[in-house]
């Protein structure tokens, strides 16, 4: 199973020394546009492989996309990270540039590949990879859902004071302050309903902390978190590389799936060898749904910047 990582900045190696660290895959190319920066950061984690007992090879290379070909899974990191104050949305000129020129060049040389995309506005920019290139939708994957939920379980542990082991969440909608869809209402502490421990308001304020988790991080960083979507990136790929028919909420481009069309949001999907093997319809409640059809408004609205 070979892996490409385009991007070698904080969230990229991250993902890449997840991936190695699982030791599921025979080999990660990392690759950044940045001369040696790659070759540098393969090198260092190669060095932690003794340590943490993996055998997966990293490779590092500047640029060169020949030595990503026949990839099975690509993950695309490329592009600017948000700064404090800054909205996931207001990357969308730059990044829409180097996603799409990436994404081209991967398939050029993986033309089998599943793309997963990371690089924000990340469901526009996952719309624009199923809007740029011919691959089918199901090898085309928006990574934020899976971040989103595991903060939204760091929240609901800390709420509860009970173990993250003991708590199950989901969050859809768009990967964005305002358009995260955090499901209170199916959350449990091991299979009980949260709302059995906790009151209604410190479940809404879970639901507000999850949804500012990103831009909480960045205002305390400096810059956008890098462990959180890392490791969300490296169950992604373990569960296609393993065909393990996990459910993730992922970004897909839907066609009627939850009501909506021609776009491409959070929702529960299943991942196995062949990527999203099938998208999950949930029944929401019809405030989560009025949430849903805002949320999609939202990056229907980013997606309506590109120029396609
Ligand atoms: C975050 C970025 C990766 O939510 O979107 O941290």
């Amino acid at each position: 199973m070979k892996i490409t990582v385009v991007g070698a900045g904080a969230v990229g190696a991250s993902c890449a020394e997840y991936i190695a660290i699982k030791n599921f895959a025979s080999e990660v190319v990392l690759l950044d546009i940045k001369e040696g920066y790659a070759e540098g950061k393969a090198m260092d984690l190669m060095q932690t492989a003794s340590l943490n007992g993996f055998d997966t090879k990293i490779v590092g290379s500047t640029n060169d996309y020949s030595k990503t070909a026949d990839s099975d899974i690509a993950v695309i990191t490329s592009g600017i990270p948000r700064k404090p104050g800054m909205t996931r949305e207001e990357l969308i000129g730059i990044n829409a540039g180097i996603v799409k020129t990436v994404s081209s060049s991967l398939i050029e040389h993986s033309p089998n590949t599943i793309i997963i995309v990371v690089s924000n506005p990340m469901d526009t920019m996952t719309y624009l990879v199923h809007k740029t290139t011919n691959l089918p939708k199901h090898r085309i994957i928006g990574m934020g859902g899976a971040l989103d939920s595991a903060r939204f379980k760091y929240r609901l542990a800390e709420a509860l004071g009970a173990p993250i082991s003991d708590v199950d969440g989901i969050v859809l909608g768009g990967h964005s302050d305002t358009g995260m869809v955090p499901l209170t209402r199916l959350a449990t502490r091991n299979s009980v309903p949260v709302s059995e421990f906790i009151s209604e308001e410190r479940l809404a304020q879970v639901l507000e902390d999850t949804k500012v988790g990103g831009a909480t991080l960045t205002k305390l960083l400096g810059t956008s978190a890098w462990y959180a979507p890392g490791a969300a990136v490296s169950g992604l790929v373990q569960a296609i590389a393993c065909d393990q028919k996990k459910i993730f909420p992922c970004s897909t481009y839907l066609e009627g799936e939850y009501g909506l069309n021609d776009i491409c949001i959070g929702v529960p999907v299943v991942l196995g060898k062949n990527g999203i093997e099938k998208i999950v319809n949930i029944k929401l409640s019809d405030a989560e749904n009025e949430h849903m059809l805002k949320s999609a408004e939202g990056v229907s609205k980013t997606n309506g910047l590109l120029d396609l």
